[in-house]
């Protein structure tokens, strides 16, 4: 029997743990992290607010500067990388953050089997791994059947929001949208003015390396309708 292996968007990387995460995931795993389970997730926060996703959060800089400065939105992000997932956890402990959960496992598995319908006002992805060899385009976590995801899981008006300096990248994603009707491109001035509604990423660190090598960035919001 020939059993297929499942693309993944990623490449598990062994990275060495530093102390601080170390001690991190041995300390604050029970209290903050959820487990994959093919089940849907249920009360999962201790306060009943929107949610927002935040999908590959890496070194979580993004993920613990947005969670504290918007303290009326919880967080569910979800990571796969060791390093990522002991440094959120030291950040979420530093800052006493109540209101971020963690998922260590393939984003596109928890969306597909973890999360409800309707579930959060906002998905966001910043800087996803762009596969930029054609022959890795399969790898990419923006597919159609992601899209479906998406659309599922966000409630009538909620946002997707991917930013990538990756120009092929975004013309990929700006395609794929284009032709389905479940959403609306939302300008990024007409996004700003609406900040209050919705939490906004800061800079991360691989913003300022594709800023360092010239590339543009761009900044994709779309809505469900
Ligand atoms: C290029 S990094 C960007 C990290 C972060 N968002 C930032 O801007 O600094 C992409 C991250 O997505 C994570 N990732 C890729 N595919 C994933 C998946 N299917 N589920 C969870 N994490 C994933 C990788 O482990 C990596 O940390």
């Amino acid at each position: 029997m020939v059993v297929r292996k499942e693309i993944k968007s990623y490449v598990i990387r062994t990275g060495k743990l530093t102390k601080n995460q170390n001690n991190a995931l041995q300390d604050h795993s029970e209290k903050y992290c959820i487990s994959y389970k093919s089940e849907h997730i249920a009360e999962v926060f201790p306060k009943k607010q929107d949610i927002v996703c935040d999908i590959g959060f890496g070194m979580a800089t993004n993920l613990i500067d947005q969670a504290v400065s918007n303290d009326d939105f919880n967080y569910l992000g979800l990571e796969v990388y060791p390093p990522g997932v002991g440094s959120a956890l030291a950040g979420i402990a530093k800052n006493a953050c109540e209101n971020i959960k963690i998922i260590q496992h393939d984003a596109v598995e928890v969306l597909n089997n973890m999360v409800p319908d309707n579930y959060f006002v906002k998905v966001q992805l910043l800087y996803p791994d762009p596969w930029p060899k054609k022959r890795h385009h399969k790898r990419r976590i923006i597919s159609p059947s992601f899209l479906n995801s998406i659309a599922r899981v966000l409630k009538s008006g909620g946002v997707f929001q991917v930013i990538t300096d990756w120009d092929p990248y975004a013309d990929y994603i700006k395609d794929l949208f284009v032709g389905d009707k479940r959403f609306v491109s939302v300008e990024e001035h007409a996004f700003t003015e609406d900040s209050m509604s919705w939490p906004n990423p800061t800079e991360t660190a691989y913003a300022k390396k594709g800023i360092n090598k010239g590339h543009a960035i761009s900044n994709l919001i779309y809505r469900v309708c």
